[in-house]
C-alpha cells in the first residue's frame, strides 16, 4: 500500500507501544522505515516486543519503561530519548479502561484512568511539544480515542471522559502549535480486538468472539489490526501534512449506525419493502382523494 520507505527517517514514540494497538503501529511504522521508540510499564514486555521488531524488520528501537501518569518520570524518558536524537512524531496510545457502574467507582478509580489517558497523555505531549517548539522542528502527534468521544459512552466513564479531553487537546493543539510545524489528528478506532482490552472490556467475562458482535456493524466484522496500522502510518507521512486537528473514526461505519431513525432498516426483506411501498401509495391515494384542488 505504502513506498517502503514512507517514513525513513523519522524516529516515532508510540506510548503504550509493548503489546495490542501500540504493538501494531510500532511494527507498520518500522516497516516502512522509521526508527520506534515504545514505552509502557512492563520493561520485560517492552523488550521482547523491540526484540521481535528488530528482527522481523531489521529496523532499530529503543524501549523505555515508565508511568506516564508520573509527570517527573515523563520528562526524564523524554530528555532519555531526545539525547540520541529528536522525535519526529509521537503516536498516544496508552490507556487503561474497565467496565464498571459509574456510581461504584471510587475516586481513586476514576483516578486510575484519567491518570493514563487524560493526564499522561498531556504530560508526554506538552515534554515533546516544548522541545520541537524549541527547536523549531516539524512533528506530527497522532492520538489513539475512540468514538465515544462523540457519544459518550455509558459504564466507561472516566475513560469516555479523558478521551474526549484528548480529543480536545488535539483540536486546541492543532490550531497553537499548527503554525509552527507540529500538527495533531487522532484516529477513534472501533471494534480492533486485542488481549488487554478484549479481556477487559468483553460484557460478562464471554470468552469467545461471535459473530454476532458485529452484527449492527455495517461491515459485520472486527477491524483488522494491520487496517490500523496503515491508517497511522498514513496520518504520520508527511505526504498528507496538511491533515491537521482532525479526529477520524475507523469503525467500519458503526458508530454511525444509529443515524436518524431508520438505521435498523437494513433487516428488512423484499416483502418488507413492497409493503413500506404499498403503504405510502395507499396514503397518496387518499391524500388525492381529499384534495379539492
Ligand atoms: N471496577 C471498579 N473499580 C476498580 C476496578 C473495576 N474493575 N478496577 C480497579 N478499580 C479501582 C480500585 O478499586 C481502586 O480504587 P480504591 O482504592 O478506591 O478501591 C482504583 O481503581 C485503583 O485500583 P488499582 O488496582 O490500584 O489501579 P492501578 O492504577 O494499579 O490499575 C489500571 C488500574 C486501569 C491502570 C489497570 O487496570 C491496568 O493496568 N490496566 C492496563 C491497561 C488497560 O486497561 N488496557 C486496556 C485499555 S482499553
Amino acid at each position: 500500500m505504502f513506498r517502503s520507505d514512507l517514513l525513513k527517517g523519522k524516529k516515532i514514540l508510540v506510548t503504550g507501544g509493548g503489546t495490542g494497538l501500540g504493538k501494531t503501529m510500532a511494527t507498520r511504522f518500522m516497516e516502512l522505515g522509521a526508527e520506534v521508540a515504545i514505552c509502557g510499564r512492563r520493561k520485560a514486555v517492552l523488550d521482547e516486543t523491540a526484540a521481535e521488531l528488530a528482527e522481523a524488520t531489521g529496523g532499530r528501537i529503543s524501549t523505555h519503561a515508565v508511568d506516564i501518569r508520573v509527570p517527573q518520570a515523563v520528562e526524564e524518558m523524554i530528555a532519555e530519548i531526545w539525547a540520541s536524537g529528536p522525535l519526529d512524531g509521537l503516536v498516544n496510545n496508552a490507556a487503561g479502561n474497565f467496565l464498571s457502574r459509574t456510581e461504584d467507582l471510587s475516586a481513586r478509580a476514576f483516578d486510575a484512568i484519567a491518570g493514563i489517558v487524560l493526564h499522561g497523555t498531556f504530560y508526554v505531549t506538552s515534554a515533546c511539544g516544548r522541545r520541537w517548539l524549541a527547536e523549531g522542528r516539524k512533528a506530527s502527534v497522532l492520538s489513539i480515542l475512540t468514538t465515544w468521544v462523540w457519544t459518550g459512552s455509558p459504564y466507561t466513564v472516566p475513560s469516555a471522559m479523558s478521551k474526549a479531553g484528548v480529543a480536545a487537546m488535539t483540536q486546541s493543539l492543532a490550531v497553537e502549535w499548527g503554525p509552527r510545524g507540529i500538527r495533531c489528528n487522532a484516529i477513534a478506532p472501533g471494534p480492533f480486538p486485542t488481549e488487554g482490552a478484549w479481556e477487559r472490556l468483553r460484557i460478562g467475562g464471554r470468552k469467545a468472539e461471535s459473530k454476532d458482535d458485529y452484527a449492527t456493524n455495517p461491515m459485520r466484522r472486527a477491524g483488522e489490526q494491520r487496517e490500523l496500522g496503515n491508517f497511522a502510518a498514513f496520518l504520520m507521512a508527511d505526504e498528507c501534512a496538511y491533515i491537521n486537528g482532525e479526529v477520524i473514526a475507523m469503525d467500519g461505519g458503526a458508530w454511525l449506525n444509529n443515524a436518524g431513525n431508520y438505521a435498523r432498516l437494513w433487516s428488512l426483506g423484499d416483502d418488507d419493502w413492497k409493503r413500506m411501498r404499498e403503504q405510502v401509495q395507499s396514503q397518496n391515494v387518499k391524500d388525492k382523494s381529499q384534495r379539492s384542488v
